[in-house]
């Protein structure tokens, strides 16, 4: 057996009632990425182009979650079974020019693919016709049972089915949902399958038993109790998967050198870079495709997607990024909320409670306190005062608001976009300005202030 004529199936076009969540199961996030996701990562390294996946369930949300991945996915319009859904994927295998398929429960994503060569070393050594992994758990819950006759594997029983009685006492072996079938031996015992079980449903785990009745050579891979391979099929066992996960992507940063400071409250996504010496301190999570580069930091209270935080860049507490890029020195928060196409650039900064959206700052431009600003370009070393709001929406449309470099912007404006304030002008504080400010010009739009004769009321 060699790898090149390994390819791998992926399981994940059931229900998963027992997550009770409108979202399919093998969609659902740890660390904002979709559980299947992580089955591909262990997965393609292995086998390369060779990754088919078995949808059904809510299908057009996995087809539109992975678009890349369209040609793979094989459907199983009723959902009878991973035996069934086995079978259906099968044509498309034998397609394919492999000897042997690695068959993966799509609800295992802590697997990786180091676990995965580990047990195809197994399945090379012991020449199996059918191999899969199992583990040893105190209480083996709803998982198949290794039923062992002499120490060698005779069946898996399904939990529902599984009679004392019948195949013997508990062991606490369990069966991981990851299998490697030679394709040659298995290809008769398929039409074999029956739904004559508890569930009604075609068992993948029946072909253990059929291949044991016709002698050949079934092997079980003892993998311990490596929570790693444990399937998710709860919130519960989402939630405490995911913490698994969490806390070794963790691990790995602090051993790269990062100084995560209360580590135990810090969630960092699978896919998000972090440069050696980058300071980030807990309670905060960092996710999506997140790069942090040299001397940046993250305060706590912080929460980071898809965002680039260039060398010495400092998101200071209690600030809401989202798609946004903070160019070297640049600065946000403490409470600052930057939405999608936020792009500070070196050393702009923008403080509390400021909302920037599809909006450059560009170097040393600056808005300190209560502020919108969407749609808009703001020049070099510009000033925002506090209360200063782009108003981008006529209530149909977005536009822009251009500010010209070393602008300044007087407390309480609102700028009424389309508009352009020129280099060097000023904008009286209180305007609303609805017409271009030239460049070097003060733009005042306000009534001007009246004293009128008075007399306090005496009582
Ligand atoms: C399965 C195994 C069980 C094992 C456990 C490990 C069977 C019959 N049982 O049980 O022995 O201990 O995994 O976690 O296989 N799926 C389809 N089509 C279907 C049904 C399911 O693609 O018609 C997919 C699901 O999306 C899921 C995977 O197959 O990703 C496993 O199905 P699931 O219902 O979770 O099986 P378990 O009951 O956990
Ligand atoms: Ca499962």
């Amino acid at each position: 057996m060699s790898f090149t004529h390994i390819g791998a199936l992926i399981l994940a076009a059931g229900k998963g009632t027992r997550m009770h969540s409108p979202v399919p199961k093998v969609l659902q996030p740890l660390l904002n990425e979709p559980m299947l996701g992580y089955v591909f990562d262990a997965a393609v390294p292995v086998c390369g182009e060779r990754v088919w996946t078995v949808v059904g369930h809510q299908e057009e949300l996995l087809r539109k979650a992975f678009p890349g991945r369209q040609s793979t996915f094989v459907t199983q319009d009723k959902q009878l079974g991973t035996g069934h859904a086995l079978q259906v994927a099968w044509p498309e295998l034998k397609k394919a020019a492999i000897t042997h398929v690695l068959v993966i429960n799509g609800d295992t994503p802590l697997l990786n693919e180091a676990i995965l060569r580990d047990f195809l070393f197994t399945v090379a050594e012991t020449k199996a016709d059918i191999a899969f992994i199992t583990l040893t758990r105190i209480a083996p819950g709803r998982l198949g049972r290794v039923v062992r006759k002499n120490g060698r594997v005779a069946a898996i029983v399904e939990a529902k089915d599984f009679d004392v009685t019948l195949h013997g006492a508990e062991t606490g072996e369990i069966n991981a949902g990851i299998y490697c079938l030679d394709m040659k031996a298995v290809e008769d015992l398929l039409p074999e399958l029956k739904n004559t079980n508890k569930s009604g449903e075609f068992y993948i785990t029946d072909l253990i038993g059929l291949a044991v009745d016709r002698g050949l050579s079934v092997v079980g891979d003892d993998f311990g109790d490596d929570p790693q391979l444990l399937g998710i099929n709860t919130p519960e066992e989402l939630v405490r998967s995911e913490e698994f996960l969490r806390e070794r992507i963790v691990t790995e940063h602090l051993q790269n050198g990062i100084f995560i400071r209360n580590p135990g409250q810090v969630r960092i996504g699978p896919r998000v870079t972090i440069a050696r010496g980058v300071e980030i301190t807990g309670p905060c999570e960092i996710l999506g495709r997140s790069a942090l580069a040299p001397g940046s930091s993250v305060a706590p209270f912080c929460c980071l997607y898809d965002v680039e935080l260039a060398e010495g860049a400092r998101v200071l507490s209690f600030s809401h990024l989202e798609r946004a890029c903070l160019g070297p020195g640049a600065g946000a928060g403490p409470y600052a909320r930057l939405r999608p196409g936020a792009v500070l650039e070196q050393e702009a900064k923008v403080g509390n409670f400021v909302e920037v959206k599809k909006t450059v700052l560009r170097k040393k431009a600056k808005a300190g306190h209560l502020t919108y600003l969407g749609d808009a370009d703001i020049g070099e070393g510009a000033n925002i005062g506090a209360g200063t709001i782009t108003c981008n929406y006529d209530g149909a449309n977005k536009h822009r608001t251009v500010i010209g470099k070393g602008a300044f912007i007087g407390s309480n404006t609102a700028l009424v976009a389309p508009v352009t304030i020129g280099e060097n002008a000023v904008v009286g504080a209180g305007s609303t300005i609805t017409q271009p400010v030239p460049e070097n010009s003060l733009g005042i739009a306000r009534q001007r202030q009246k004293n009128l004769p008075w007399k306090k009321k005496k009582d």
